[in-house]
């Protein structure tokens, strides 16, 4: 009978720096979703890859002063990089696509054209704010505190001849596609999309989709000042992979439509603009797009910039972390401990405290105790001569003949972690068993030597089940079990009933599968490697950076004048801003919102003396005008008002 098709994806990630224990996250979910497939019996395409252009990538090389291509080749073949991590995690994608591959780059100006000939693609001019790390445009009402919305940092003013997707003509599709279908989980995630993208003001927004102020991207061919928008270029990676618009490939009618595994801040693109972007060219949208949560670290998102920034060896480094624990281990932890569709404090302690716990005590020490006693009871061969006892063993082969279909409707829904938490029950109740028949005492008389022989049976064979189960999150230790074991059944019919396993079975003896770990002793050993390196810090001169020269005229401009705090209270629902209401000299209280509430509290600031530019143009935040800005000096994490003397009135001029 020919297998049924199963096609999953990772994004593809940027390769502008080393990747981190986050995309090793992300990949291994997808990883394990693809060998549980196979698993099932699918016939498996698992695609990842690396999405190359773009002005960040552009920047990062001329930082490092090579070209743009350069660059990525390092960090995607290099020794350490992206192709060599998936090795190393014992990743088993079928293909990996980067954009920078001359079919991807064909394929992607046909795709434009071919939007551009059918109306959905149009040129105007673009204006608005641009974030750059993020590659995306912005509404002003779509940023958050004036910064952009989906990492925090400053956009700029972009205004440029440019060409535009007609999302805005999709709107009522996409807005159908979320509400009624399960095309996006997290369900959850579907509000937030509908309210803030689609039904915000203004409706769905016209996508800009070509850049003409850098040059590393896709060129649109019959404009070649243009770069196609690096997210057109990096969302049709999933079907040009597959041959779309192009001959290297021919199995898209197999596998598209496929499923899309994606983080929670790349959401938006995944579940709004890919969907409009199908339906312009005419293809199937995708059967589902899963947007997992973010690990995170001391509270706040792991990101390739924030871990730069850090410039020590970094803790969740998964090149370090797999070479000091084991592959397998690093993997488990990752889907054991954190629910997919959620965020999870990633700490090294509960990395080591799950690996002692979960693999050294309760599997490793069920398969070794196990196979420990056959051979020493039976010298590694169990006897044909078993006794069953109803009452003693019933409650176990019950647990560990269901648990297949249990741990299936998990995995299905993605919940690896509940998956596994299931098969962790079995192992957990099968050491239970152990005491409970204390085999030890059987031993001791030879006329119960059959019911000794049938509790090893028992235990054998629910570590073969729970072992096999355990084969997408742990493929290596799933192997070492079965070779335990004899070379037991592991394929997934033999999973769904107690009693496969040959009753003469051959156990083999081993190492430990998880050596325990001296927790405080590893903990002290990992600081001292990720400690920062001795070299003298860079002198702090070196970050400050000036801004290019201006007209005095167009300083003249800017009205500073001094301000007096009449009221001043923290934003509802806002965790970064406080609001002012200040004596400007006017007579009429000015009021004014500063994303400074981390900073002060609000009743420190009654009464004192600030600067205030009161000649911005008004903007909302969060519903509420705001009519200038407070100054303030910031270096690194630091913030200070500027605070004058109080003698100072109320409207004088900063001259
Ligand atoms: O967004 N926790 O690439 P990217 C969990 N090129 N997952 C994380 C994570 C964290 N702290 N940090 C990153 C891009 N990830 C685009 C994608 S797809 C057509 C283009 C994972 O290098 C997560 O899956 O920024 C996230 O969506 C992805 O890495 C972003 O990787």
């Amino acid at each position: 009978m020919e297998k049924r098709p199963y096609y999953i994806t990772t994004p593809i990630y940027y390769p502008s720096d080393n990747l981190h224990i986050g995309h090793s996250y992300c990949t291994v979910a997808t990883d394990a979703m693809a060998r549980y497939k196979r698993l099932r019996g699918y016939d498996v395409m698992f695609l990842t890859g690396t999405d190359e252009h773009g002005q960040k990538i552009e920047d990062k090389a001329k930082e490092a002063g090579c070209t743009p291509k350069e660059f990525v080749d390092k960090i995607v073949e290099g020794p350490r990089g992206v192709k060599a991590l998936w090795k190393l995690m014992n990743i088993s994608n079928d293909r990996f696509i980067r954009t920078t591959d001359d079919y991807h780059v064909a394929s992607i100006q046909k795709i434009f054209k071919k939007m551009y000939d059918n109306g959905d693609i149009y040129k105007s001019v673009y204006k608005g704010k641009y974030c750059k790390p993020c590659e995306s445009f912005w509404t002003e009402s779509q940023l958050v505190d004036g910064k952009c919305p989906d990492c925090g940092r400053e956009v700029t003013d972009a205004e440029e001849e440019a060409y535009f997707f007609r999302a805005s003509k999709y709107a009522d599709r996409i807005r159908d596609l979320l509400l009624n279908t399960d095309f996006l989980e997290p369900r959850s995630r579907v509000n937030e999309m509908i309210n803030n993208f689609i039904d915000c003001e203004g409706g769905l927004q016209d996508l800009c989709v070509s850049r003409t102020s850098f040059t590393w991207g896709v060129p649109v061919d019959f404009d070649p000042k243009h770069v196609v928008y690096v997210w057109l270029d990096a969302l049709f990676n999933y079907v040009t992979a597959l041959g779309y618009c192009n001959d290297k490939y021919d199995d898209l009618e197999k596998f598209w439509p496929g499923v899309n595994i994606v983080g929670k801040e790349i959401v938006r693109f995944h579940s709004i603009y890919w969907p409009a972007f199908l339906m312009s060219v005419g293809l199937p949208l995708p059967q589902k797009v899963y947007g997992h949560g973010w690990l995170l670290l001391d509270g706040g998102k792991i990101s390739k910039s924030k871990l730069a920034e850090n410039k020590v060896v970094n803790v969740v480094d998964p090149y370090l972390l797999s070479e000091r624990y084991g592959v397998d281990a690093l993997r488990f932890f990752l889907l054991r401990t954190f629910p997919f569709g959620s965020d999870g404090n990633f700490s090294n302690e509960l990395l080591l405290q799950t690996i002692n716990t979960d693999l050294a005590n309760d599997l490793g020490n069920l398969v070794s105790r196990t196979v420990a006693m056959v051979q020493k009871y039976f010298g590694g061969m169990l006897p044909e001569a078993q006794e069953a006892d109803e009452a003693q063993d019933a409650e176990l082969i019950e647990l560990a003949s269901g648990l297949r279909d249990r741990y299936e409707t998990e995995v299905e829904k993605f919940q690896f972690q509940n998956g596994i938490a299931e098969v962790f029950r079995v192992i957990s109740r099968a050491n239970k068993y152990i005491d409970e028949t204390a085999p030890w005492i059987l031993a001791k008389d030879e006329a119960k030597k059959p019911r000794l022989a049938r509790v090893m049976y028992n235990l054998l064979e629910t570590i073969r089940i729970c072992g096999a189960l355990l084969r997408p999150v742990m493929p290596d230790t799933a192997d070492r079990i079965m070779e335990r074991l004899g070379g037991a059944p592991s394929e997934w019919e033999s999973l769904g009933s107690f009693g496969v396993l040959s009753q003469t079975v051959t156990v083999t003896a081993g190492e430990a599968l998880f050596p325990r770990i001296d927790i405080q002793k590893e903990l002290a050993a990992l600081a001292e490697i990720t400690s920062a390196p001795e070299e003298a810090p860079e002198p702090e001169e070196a970050t400050v950076t000036f801004k290019p020269e201006i007209a005095f005229d167009d300083f003249e401009k800017v009205d500073m004048t001094v301000v007096k705090v009449l009221e001043c209270e923290n934003v509802k629902k806002s965790k970064k801003l406080l609001r002012f209401t200040l004596d400007d000299g006017s007579g009429t209280p000015r009021q004014i919102l500063s994303g400074i509430a981390q900073y002060y509290k609000p009743e420190d600031l009654l009464g004192k003396t600030l600067v205030a530019c009161t000649n911005l143009a008004p903007r909302k935040m969060m519903g509420l005008d705001s009519c200038g800005m407070l100054l303030s000096a910031e270096k690194g994490e630091s913030l200070t008002l500027l605070i004058l003397d109080d003698a100072i009135p109320a409207g004088a001029k900063l001259c």
